[in-house]
């Protein structure tokens, strides 16, 4: 049910945070890994240490995802490198902390074309490749909680994630025809680098007066890891979830419950 070998997964953010969690969870379980990120360095030092690791043949492109040509060389690329493509994470995001009152029409264009434009095109892409293999595929898109319940002064990012779970359903209801199937996770509140520089500003004890104010509303008691994320996106691309399409599969620890 798990076994990925022969499968193609890209994962766009993965240089980091949650991103490379998943790569790593689809590399243990043999797929062929290609990350995509703005970031070369880090990228290729995953790849580098999934090599390494017996994480099959991993590949970096690097691709800024707002660009849609980008985004198109990006599936040429692994179609060209690595022979196919099965799975796509549309994980790359940014969160920037800014009040409505404040917020620019040039951050409001960053948020929305990383979270919501890149997806859409590279999505597009993607199903017109494996329309063409003939053979379906899953696309794993990482919402929020955000898309559910705001968190306040994040405006533009909630819209965004928003607009990615019903993009989502869209897209689930439009490409179920060929086999391809669209589902979204809604991660809580997740120890990466992204959200570490998000409490940049603050003091070491607000940091840590927030985390412990988040632990005690989390019924499960904890703050998420990358790999939570990762073993969910795993069951919703692989073959235990294959009458599985257009949901949002919340991953908070029982936060929004609270
Ligand atoms: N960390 C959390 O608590 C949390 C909670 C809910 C949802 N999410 C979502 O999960 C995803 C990953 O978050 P994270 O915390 O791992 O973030 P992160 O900042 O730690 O990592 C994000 C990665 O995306 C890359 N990236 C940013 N813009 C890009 C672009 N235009 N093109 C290609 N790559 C780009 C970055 O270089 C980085 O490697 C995001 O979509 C985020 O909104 C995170």
């Amino acid at each position: 049910m798990f076994d990925f070998k022969g499968r193609v997964a890209i994962v766009t953010g993965g240089a980091m945070g949650i991103g490379e969690g998943i790569a790593r969870r689809f590399a243990e379980q043999g797929a062929t890994v290609v990350l995509a990120d703005v970031d070369e360095s880090k990228g290729n030092e995953v790849v580098r240490d999934l090599a390494r690791s017996g994480g099959g043949e991993p590949l970096f492109v690097r691709t800024d995802i707002r660009d849609v040509v980008q985004a198109e060389r990006l599936v040429q690329t692994t179609v060209a490198e690595r022979g196919r493509l099965d799975v796509l994470i549309n994980n790359a995001g940014v969160f920037p902390v800014a009040p409505a009152m404040t917020t620019t029409p040039e951050l409001w264009n960053r948020v929305l074309e990383v979270n919501l434009r890149g997806p859409f095109f590279l999505t597009q892409a993607a199903a017109r490749q494996m329309k063409s293999q003939g053979t379906g595929g899953s696309v794993v898109n990482i919402a929020s909680i955000d898309s559910l319940h705001p968190t306040g002064q994040l405006a533009a990012y909630d819209a965004s994630k928003g607009g990615l779970r019903m993009l989502t359903r869209s897209l689930a209801l439009e490409l179920s025809p060929l086999g391809i199937r669209v589902n979204a996770i809604a991660p809580g509140s997740i120890a990466t680098p992204g959200a570490a520089a998000a409490s940049a500003g603050a003091s070491a004890s607000d940091v840590t007066k927030m985390l412990e104010a988040f632990t005690a509303r989390t019924p499960l008691r904890r703050m998420g890891e990358p790999d939570d994320i990762a073993c969910a996106a795993l069951f919703l691309a692989s073959r235990a979830a294959s009458y599985v399409t257009g949901v949002t599969l919340v991953v908070d620890g029982g936060y929004l419950l609270s």
